[in-house]
């Protein structure tokens, strides 16, 4: 064993019952008591469904369309991830918590969190501060942590991908039941001043959904700019951009040569890798699992 355990996988520890990396639950302290300014803005999302997209969407609404401006730095520093922390030795290339670089980071700010509603830190909302949560069918969501496990290397081996879907079926990956996520947050948005997107409508209408989100921003921008806004944004931009793409993060910690960071960027992925009995047993799953709930997902478009 050498002296830095950087990149090297671990199992995941427990977080009130959430399945997490046992870097960001040491962390959790400083979490827990962070401190969010009322102009915050929370970007909210369980893993692969989206997050970077709309982070890169929201900094680009931020500078006004400024593509130059949102190259300033990667997009893990331009929206600090909220519970993150590295841990053992940190490459100079990256912040060692994402509470250390929010305290340095200008107002207005965007906070980027994987968190389940019911572990969001209380200031968010003691602030009132506004927040836009994505979400994204699971059965893409599955396919895209599935391959995001192989090349990130803070997650366990993923093994086969039959026995990733029954981990994931079970809650049993970072972050733990994508269904208890999606449904807790879409419980909690009459409280909050909450705008609740999903994957899928921004693939087949972003001009709209950048719409919604200026509206609930109020902000108001001229059309040659929502248009700027959706070229650098698409995914054939993003891919290329350094700046969003992942690509300089330390090689030992993600690597894209396994899979990309910007792997696909589509909707309906989950058919090349779904067998028909896979497909079966997760849609009877799916039923059990959002009985009861009026939230509704649009398997591809
Ligand atoms: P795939 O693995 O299905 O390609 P997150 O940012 O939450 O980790 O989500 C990553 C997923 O969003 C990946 O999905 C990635 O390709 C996709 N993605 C990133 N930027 C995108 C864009 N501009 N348009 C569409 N999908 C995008």
């Amino acid at each position: 064993p050498g002296l830095l355990n950087e990149g090297c996988r671990e199992e995941l520890g427990s977080l009130h019952g959430i399945p997490l990396y046992k870097s960001f639950i040491e962390g959790w302290p400083q979490v827990e008591a962070f401190q969010a300014r009322h102009d915050d803005l929370l970007i909210a999302t369980y893993p692969k469904s989206g997050t970077t997209w709309l982070s890169e969407i929201l900094d680009m609404i931020y500078h006004d369309g400024d593509v130059e401006k949102c190259r300033r730095d990667a997009i893990f520093n331009r929206v600090p991830f909220l519970e993150m922390k590295s841990r053992g030795h940190i490459p100079l290339s990256s912040p060692s918590a994402g509470v250390e670089l929010l305290e340095k980071t200008p107002s207005p700010r965007l906070v980027k969190t994987h968190l389940p509603v019911q572990l969001l830190p209380a200031s968010f909302q003691e602030k009132g501060c506004k927040v836009i949560y994505m979400a994204r069918n699971p059965k893409d969501v599955v396919i895209s942590y599935y391959y995001f496990y192989q090349m990130a290397k803070m997650h366990p081996d993923p093994g086969m991908l039959a026995e990733f879907l029954e981990a994931f079926m079970n809650g049993k990956v970072a972050y733990g039941s994508w269904y208890e996520h999606v449904r807790g947050w879409w419980e909690k948005r009459q409280e909050k001043q909450l705008l609740y997107l999903f994957y899928e409508d921004m693939k087949k209408d972003p001009r709209r959904e950048v719409q919604k989100i200026l509206q609930f921003l109020g902000k108001e921008v001229v059309e040659e700019t929502v248009a700027r806004i959706l070229h650098h944004t698409s995914f054939q931009e993003m891919k290329k951009n350094p700046a969003a793409n992942y690509e300089t993060m330390p090689s030992s910690l993600m690597d894209h040569s396994l899979s990309p960071f910007m792997r696909k960027g589509i909707s309906g992925d989950w058919k090349n890798h779904f067998t028909v009995a896979q497909n079966e047993r997760f849609d009877r799953h799916y039923q059990q699992h959002m009985a009861g709930s009026d939230l509704c997902f649009q398997m591809e478009v």
